[in-house]
């Protein structure tokens, strides 16, 4: 069978990636420096299949090499990154370091080896302040912070690497990720949590902080944020459709990853509410810096080109998170 690198495997959607891809017997080796990662998400996720774990960095590229000298690796799927809006303002330099040099330097052992596919995790932040909603991948991508900035880079480095070296890359924008495994076997783990869901579900345990709203004065519906949530699990399968593309022959791509739905944050709120059926205190804050009032994905594309269908209502997203948060979370 065949065996895919999958870097960050030890992070969130990494993770919830690896059981993907176990389920479709591949095999699996696992990248991951455990910055943000954990120990014992991979743990875990070496009880379903076969995982071997290197904790090394990209940024070390000899540590890389030996990787794919060490295993038969036939495409990668490189999700490891640092990924918060907000701290990439703050500290740009740690944003284009780890993930525009860490990227150079998986692409560099995959060329080394004569590896030509690679699924990469991009984001809707790519796009920018939206010129129209709901947006698709025409829409210009002029990101407004560092961490946007970041992934649009390796994008745009993907193309020449396609052009000059026939990499083929299938870049995935992702639109706001809930939810969790719905075997509870792993979930959303951030140390601090910043997203929506988790901090809602986190402040009806014991000791948990009561829940900020930030904004309600956006020209929205009814003045939050409005995002597109998309399941985790629905998320993980796009990159499995993504690597048969490839497999397939297929030519380097980019797909939004969402569901066509905007969600607003009172409604994921009072979601959140009739799923865990507890009455949640909320603090109405001011808004949080560089939050765009409303993001919504057109995903026709990647269910046109990669037949990926999300299934998973938000309900259902939140309830798998629940879950999650109840067992490890709490
Ligand atoms: N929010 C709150 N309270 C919280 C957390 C979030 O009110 O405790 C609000 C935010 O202000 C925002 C909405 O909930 O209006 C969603 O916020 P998240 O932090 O959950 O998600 P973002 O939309 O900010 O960011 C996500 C990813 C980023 C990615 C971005 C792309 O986390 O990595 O989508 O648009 F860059």
């Amino acid at each position: 069978m065949k065996t895919i690198l999958v870097t960050g495997g030890a992070g969130y959607i990494g993770s919830h990636c690896v059981l993907a891809l176990l389920e479709q017997n591949y095999n699996v080796v696992i990248l991951d420096n455990l910055s943000t990662g954990h120990i014992e998400t991979v743990e875990t996720l070496k009880k379903y299949g076969n995982v071997k774990f290197y904790n090394t960095d990209l940024l070390e590229p000899a540590n890389v090499d030996v990787i794919f000298k060490e295993n038969n690796i036939d495409a990668v799927v490189h999700f490891a990154a640092f990924s918060q809006v907000g701290e990439s303002v703050i500290n740009p330099q740690k944003y284009y370091i780890n993930n525009v040099c860490g990227t150079l330097n998986l692409l560099q052992a995959m060329l080394t080896n004569n590896v030509k596919k690679i699924v990469f995790s991009s984001t809707a932040a790519t796009y920018g302040e939206p010129k129209y909603i709901p947006i698709d991948e025409k829409h210009t991508q002029e990101p407004i912070n560092p961490y946007g900035q970041t992934k649009l880079f390796i994008e745009k480095i993907m193309d020449d690497y396609d052009k000059a070296y026939g990499l083929k890359s299938v870049r995935l924008r992702y639109f706001n990720v809930a939810g969790a495994d719905s075997k509870t076997r792993v979930g959303e783990w951030h140390e601090p949590e910043t997203h929506l869901i988790p901090n809602i579900l986190k402040s009806t345990f014991n000791g948990g902080q009561t829940f900020k709203m930030f904004g309600t004065d956006y020209d929205t519906k009814d003045g939050t944020c409005v995002r597109d949530y998309i399941d985790v699990e629905d998320l993980v399968n796009a990159h499995v459709l993504a690597l048969q593309y490839l497999n397939n022959g297929g030519e380097t791509n980019y797909f939004n990853l969402g569901t066509n739905n905007g969600n607003s944050v009172k409604e994921v709120f009072s979601a959140c509410e009739k799923v865990t059926n507890k009455t949640i205190a909320v603090d109405v804050m001011e808004r949080r810096a560089g939050d765009p009032a409303s993001l919504v994905a057109d995903n026709k594309k990647a269910k046109e080109i990669l037949k990926w269908q999300p299934k998973k209502t938000l309900e259902e997203s939140i309830k798998n998170a629940y879950e999650w948060e109840k067992v490890n979370g709490n």
